[in-house]
């Protein structure tokens, strides 16, 4: 099969298209013919070994060797414990551990994955499994927003931010979205109430506060977050500096135990509950997935170069043939 092959860290000049072997399913596995695979800023992460966390797999070179864990296709085979699928189901999931998404074939859990809804093309599937469920943690699940409150998503044009900006605004909140110059008007169109541009203002410091804030990619002190927040206010932190991480680790609890005020770190769960939850709010006409571009296979290092410049807004979608 053709596949999108790294063996080393650096920019997408690294990523070669070559040919290798169909992947085998393991017993609880399943192969999936991949039609749609989106980007995620956790390939890029992945692809240039920054921040530090992105070399868990293998410190001087990765130690997988394809990107791309955000898939929709079509069951070729499985394994011989599975019993949830069977080949020709449409189906989609994310494959965080050993990814794998950027070729023809690829092997999932059977856990991993999720039935794809008929209505719903492979490409909009591909889009939900990292971004949809952030947002669908960071805003309902874990956040609790409620009707009235202020929410402020950081990051907001991208993939996860498109979707937290729907969701928000869907349960009422009045939503600040921030990023680049370039995305503002883009912003406002998925119904942000107000819009600040990174480059120019620091939202921790102009005085406002907000009851939820959704941080993509944090990388300020953690007392900046906690001057942002309202009383008994809420701060998700999903990806950034090491720093950051970090101190919202150890100072995290601390903080709220003297101040009330919740900063915590969101992990993605694994299971496809909240892709199913994002599929259904989609098919009730209530959440729309937002492709920006949509490229080849062959294509990958130039989807990735486009996301990782900052040009995205939304998802980035490779579409397999
Ligand atoms: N916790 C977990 O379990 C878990 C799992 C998977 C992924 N993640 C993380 O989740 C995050 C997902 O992000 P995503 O897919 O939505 O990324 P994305 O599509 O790249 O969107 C990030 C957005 O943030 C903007 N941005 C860059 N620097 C900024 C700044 N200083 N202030 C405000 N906005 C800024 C980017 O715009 P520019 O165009 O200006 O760059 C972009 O529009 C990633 O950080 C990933 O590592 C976490």
């Amino acid at each position: 099969m053709k596949a999108i092959v790294y063996r080393e860290y650096g920019s997408p000049d690294v990523l070669k298209l070559e040919e290798v072997e169909v992947p085998t399913p393991k017993d609880n596995e399943v192969l999936v013919k991949v039609q749609a695979v989106s980007v995620n800023r956790s390939d890029w992460e992945s692809l240039i070994g920054k921040p530090l966390y992105a070399r868990m797999g293998g410190l001087l070179k990765p130690s997988h060797h394809i990107l791309g864990s955000d898939i929709a296709g079509r069951v070729e085979a499985v394994g011989s414990n599975v019993r949830q699928f069977q080949p020709g189901d449409e189906v989609f999931g994310l494959l965080l551990e050993y990814a794998g998404g950027f070729a023809e074939y690829v092997c999932a859990s059977e856990k991993a994955l999720a039935l794809k809804p008929a209505g719903m093309t492979f490409e909009e599937a591909a889009t939900i499994p990292q971004a949809g469920v952030i947002a669908l943690e960071g805003i309902r699940e874990k956040g609790q927003v409620q009707a009235g409150q202020k929410v402020l998503i950081n990051g907001a044009g991208g993939g996860a931010g498109t979707f937290a900006i729907q969701l928000a605004k869907l349960y009422g909140a009045e939503v600040t979205g921030v990023d680049n110059a370039g995305k503002l008007d883009f912003m406002r169109s998925l119904g942000a109430d107000h819009v600040v541009d990174y480059t120019r203002e620091d939202f921790t410091k102009n005085g406002k506060q907000y009851d939820l804030i959704l941080d993509v990619i944090a990388h300020r002190s953690v007392f900046a977050y906690q001057r942002a927040l309202a009383p008994n206010g809420s701060c998700f932190f999903v990806g950034g500096s090491v720093a950051t991480l970090f101190q919202i680790l150890l100072l995290g609890p601390w903080i709220g135990r003297t101040t009330g005020k919740k900063v915590r770190l969101l992990v993605v769960p694994s299971s496809p509950k909240d892709m199913i939850s994002i599929t259904e709010l989609y098919e009730a006409g209530k959440v729309v997935p937002v492709i920006d571009r949509r490229y080849p296979l062959s294509e990958v290092p130039e989807a990735l170069r486009y996301l990782g410049e900052g040009h995205a807004k939304g998802k980035v979608v490779i579409t397999v043939e």
